[in-house]
């Protein structure tokens, strides 16, 4: 399973980066509003650190204007993909991207309906939110289950990207259900490399060591 950071906080990104297990970064307009630069300014200097793929969200809600403005933040790099939210309007623009060859990010997915539309729209990934369906208590891990049963059963190649993920139980249960990637927030990234025993044991490895002649 691909590991992306839910992030638009350069230093977050680089700290990601060096654990060597980043794949991608994805950004929302929340996230982005939170660095007090512009979407450009952001999506360019994430760009240059991740070299696989940066979503970045579109503004617009009519289909000329999502357009307009997915072609223009698919220029900013070769690895950016348009996040588009899953709306009439977003679907069709998803349909003219995929001709155009411009890669897309499906959001605010929160059903198997939703997503199997987005598939056949062409999008490259979908972006189920899993922490806000349980939010309100729906079972967010279902949803990807039954769109990896779905994409299956019909051979889509449209990345499930699991999102909104708020706990590391949300990652291991997508990798089981098999989600192709999982979209975590920077504190779950540092979270998950903890284990009591991994540092006991290490605390105890190396004081076995100092017995050990040289
Ligand atoms: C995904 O692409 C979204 O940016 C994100 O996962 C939303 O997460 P939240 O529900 O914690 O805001």
């Amino acid at each position: 399973m691909k590991f992306f950071i839910d992030s638009a906080d350069i230093e977050e990104i680089r700290q990601a980066k060096e654990l060597c297990v980043l794949d991608g970064v994805t950004t929302n307009p929340t996230l982005i509003a939170k660095t007090g630069r512009t979407i450009r300014d952001v999506i360019t200097s994430i760009s240059e650190i991740c070299q696989g793929p940066v979503s970045c969200e579109v503004l617009a809600t009519q289909y000329d204007e999502i357009l307009k403005e997915a072609r223009e933040i698919a220029k900013i790099a070769p690895n950016l993909v348009v996040k588009i939210p899953l709306t009439k309007d977003g679907l069709q623009a998803v349909a003219s991207c995929t001709k155009e060859g411009i890669k897309t990010n499906v959001t605010l997915c929160f059903n198997p309906i939703q997503a199997l539309l987005a598939a056949k729209a062409g999008a490259s990934f979908i972006s189920p939110f899993i922490g806000r369906l349980d939010d309100i208590g729906h079972e967010g891990m279902q949803c990807i289950q039954e769109i990896r049963q779905i994409y299956d059963n019909y051979d889509f190649k449209t990345e499930i990207l699991a999102a909104s993920i708020r706990h590391p139980l949300h990652i291991r249960d997508a990798a089981l259900a098999g989600a192709d990637a999982a979209t975590v927030p920077f504190s779950l990234f540092t979270k998950i490399l903890q284990h009591p025993l991994s540092r006991d044991g290490l605390e105890q490895f190396l004081r076995d060591a100092e017995r050990i002649p040289n």
